[in-house]
């Protein structure tokens, strides 16, 4: 799961994943293409939104996306069309371009295509954030094998 600053959207995705997978089956991981908040907690309105789903995403920490993640990971799902654009210049081959998917575009008949950045954008932006990435996790999730 990648966005930009790995503090708001991307955690967000990664323990609503990991939510709906048995344990120990997957490695879910996250990271942002940017380097700003690298080593911190997620933001406080994503946390607070997750644990109003009972999700704790506390213990995350914040890492910038590299270029072994593209070996390291079957499926790298991009919040939005600038951070999936950053992602794929740093792919090495086809196949890890193969790997980079717009998480939106797993939304059956989704107008958008890009998770917004509820940085600026205030509680009400981090609640659609947790909506729309709770049904694009559903949907991952029940089309992975386990
Ligand atoms: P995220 O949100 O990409 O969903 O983690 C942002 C967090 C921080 C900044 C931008 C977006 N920032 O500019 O610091």
């Amino acid at each position: 799961m990648v966005c930009l600053g790995n503090i708001c959207r991307s955690p967000l995705a990664e323990g609503i994943l990991k939510s709906k997978l048995p344990e120990n089956t997957f490695f879910v991981d996250s990271a942002g293409t940017a380097n700003y908040h690298i080593g911190e907690q997620p933001d406080y309105r994503s946390i607070a939104i997750a644990k109003k789903y009972g999700i704790d995403i506390t213990r995350q920490k914040g890492r910038q996306f590299k270029v072994s993640d593209f070996d390291a990971f079957d499926y790298i799902y991009a919040m939005d069309s600038e951070n999936f654009n950053n992602i794929v210049n740093l792919a090495q081959n086809s196949e890890d371009v193969s790997k980079v998917n717009l998480i939106l575009e797993e939304l059956n008949e989704s107008s958008i295509t890009d998770v917004p950045d509820p940085y600026y954008a205030g509680n009400k932006g981090f609640e659609n954030v947790y909506e729309l990435l709770d049904e694009a996790c559903e949907i991952i999730a029940n089309k992975l094998d386990y």
